[in-house]
């Protein structure tokens, strides 16, 4: 069998490396309980979509795990529009599953996110980290479920939506029907992981929406009918700050 030395040792030092972050008042997202999720690229793709926004822009994203995400439109609206701006996370940090997906079907990572889940230990890093980011006062959240939260906010009321919550078809079928409602006229409607490890996000966006624009997995279309719905991003490897602990591991990634 064959040992790999450099990610044993790397999952030995992981439980350390969190707790010395914890303690140093500073964001963490490393391996220890999966605080890190998806490719790192998508998020610089996330990151220069906030420019396309326009000033004060407001942002919705559906399922937040411990910020990696929210933290990237948060440093994008102070970066792009002066700090001007919201993110409202949504999501009931408790356990659930995705079990029609290939990628939740692996078994670690799903017990590892349902145990930090169900502990609150994702909930509480999620407060940690968005408190200790110099952007954090952009976000505020909503502990519940998608079902729950969007069908009472107002329509038109955000110039982006971000959809990353459960990846079950009918429940990412759902986000993306209200996130048409809740998006203004032109806004951008936007998500992870169309890819081929998520059988459910890929048949939900390609009902909803057909074609839409897409960069490693990170996906966004416009709330508008017709060929005008195309997002048009430059080529970047430029990672949001809390992530740049990843940016070596981008630097090759060939152009989407
Ligand atoms: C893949 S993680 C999100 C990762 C995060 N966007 C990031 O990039 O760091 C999925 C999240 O969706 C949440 N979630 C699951 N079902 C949900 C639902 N029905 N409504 C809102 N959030 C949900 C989970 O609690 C979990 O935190």
């Amino acid at each position: 069998m064959h040992f790999n030395f450099s990610s044993a040792l790397a999952q030995l030092i992981a439980p350390l490396r969190y707790k010395c972050t914890l303690a140093m008042g500073r964001p963490y997202f490393g391996t220890h309980h999966r605080a890190f999720q998806g490719a790192p690229i998508r998020f610089a793709y996330m990151l220069e979509t906030v420019r396309l926004l326009p000033p004060k822009p407001r942002i919705l994203e559906v399922g937040s795990w411990v910020g990696g995400s929210a933290l990237t439109w948060a440093e994008g609206i102070s970066r792009f529009h002066q700090a001007s701006g919201s993110v409202l996370c949504v999501d009931p940090w408790e356990p659930y599953s995705d079990s029609e997906d290939a990628a939740t079907k692996a078994l670690d990572l799903r017990d590892r996110m349902a145990n930090a889940a169900r502990d609150g230990t994702a909930f509480r890093l999620f407060q940690h980290n968005v408190t200790t980011s110099p952007h954090g006062h952009l976000i505020q959240y909503r502990r519940a479920r998608s079902t729950e939260v969007l069908p009472a906010l107002p329509a038109a009321s955000f110039d982006l939506i971000y959809i990353d919550g459960s990846h079950r078809y009918e429940d990412v079928r759902f986000d993306l029907q209200q996130a048409k409602r809740l998006a203004v006229e032109g806004g951008i409607i936007c998500g992870d992981d169309l890819d081929a490890t998520h059988d459910g996000v890929v048949r939900a966006v390609a009902d909803e929406f057909g074609n839409v624009s897409c960069w490693h997995g990170y996906f966004a279309t416009r709330r508008l009918a017709g060929p005008l719905d195309r997002v048009e991003l430059p080529v970047t490897r430029a990672l949001p700050s809390h992530l740049r602990r990843y940016q070596r591991a981008i630097a090759r990634v060939p152009e989407p």
